[in-house]
């Protein structure tokens, strides 16, 4: 698998979070101080901002319609591993990067961090529940797969790229690009055809979906297949393939973003003291062992 990607290309970012503090700069949190904003302002001088255009170069260069739909017949089979979902933690918690010392949180605190914030504001138990696994499709990472068909916004594929997407130059390097089937603004779909008909570029988002489309109500089942489609729930890119529905479920898309991006506190959350709630919680809407 990804033979033909070179070790470089597999990961351009020291560590995925360098995607996350990329968003944070993009989107800075509208309750943040102006001299925090200041500071994500000069973060465009650093020299992360090169490792990430790569690998937005790399993510807008490969991922084609071709492309999604080869991953989606591999990792949609699940036959890869099975596992519980506690197992998947500490599985995804292997990808702590000691390399970056600025990426404090693992990953289990990024998702403790989110949940506990949609818990502290009285949300029902399965938006808690999202916000505990939302990311938990990253173990795509752990399968040797390129840190950009992982993480990094998502975007439809199989119809013209918006502009709206960060650094949207790099589409000239897609194939799809110039392929007339897929380079109008529709391509292969049809005006307000729906979400579930249009296929996503391929990671952690759309991976984790297929997982638990059978067994979340479906306003987190939107939370989870749509948190990384910035283009749309923050710029509004794509509403001409959506429908009334779609909009109404992104108001809980909007409604979980916050609390995916804003979330950091100063003190991690106790992992161990907040197991017990979790593993109740998982209990409650998931089966023992998920297949992978
Ligand atoms: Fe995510
Ligand atoms: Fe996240």
């Amino acid at each position: 698998m990804n033979q033909k990607f070179t070790e470089k290309e597999v990961s351009p970012l020291s560590s995925m979070e360098e995607w996350e503090d990329d968003l944070l700069k993009r989107y800075p949190d509208p309750d943040e101080s102006v001299k925090t904003k200041e500071e994500y302002r000069n973060y465009v001088d650093s020299e992360r901002v090169d490792t990430v255009r790569e690998f937005y170069r790399l993510n807008h260069t490969y991922q084609t319609y071709d492309f999604v739909k080869e991953k989606r017949a591999d990792f949609l089979k699940f036959d890869k591993r099975e596992m519980s979902l506690w197992e998947a933690v500490d599985f995804l918690n292997t990808l702590v990067d000691d390399s970056d010392p600025d990426t404090s949180l693992d990953q289990l605190q990024h998702l403790l961090q989110t949940s506990e914030a949609i818990r502290a504001d009285g949300h029902p138990d399965w938006f808690v529940l999202t916000g505990f696994m939302h990311d938990m499709g990253k173990v795509l990472c752990l399968f040797g797969e390129p840190q950009w068909a992982v993480v990094g916004d998502t975007f439809p594929v199989g119809c013209q790229h918006s502009d709206k997407i960060v650094y949207p130059e790099f589409f000239a390097a897609n194939p799809d690009s110039t392929d007339e089937r897929y380079n109008t603004k529709y391509g292969i779909y049809e005006p307000n055809c729906g979400l579930d008909n249009v296929r996503m570029s391929w990671g952690h988002d759309e991976y984790l979906y297929q997982m638990m489309k059978d067994y979340l109500p479906e306003p987190a089942l939107y939370m989870i297949r749509y948190h990384s489609f910035y283009s749309q729930h923050r710029e509004n890119a794509y509403s001409h393939l959506m429908t009334e529905h779609d909009h109404k479920m992104f108001e809980w898309v909007n409604k979980f973003n916050p609390y995916d991006l804003y979330s950091k506190v100063p003190v991690p959350p106790d992992a161990k003291a907040l197991r017990p709630y979790y593993e109740d919680l998982v209990a409650k809407y998931l089966p023992s062992t998920l297949k992978f």
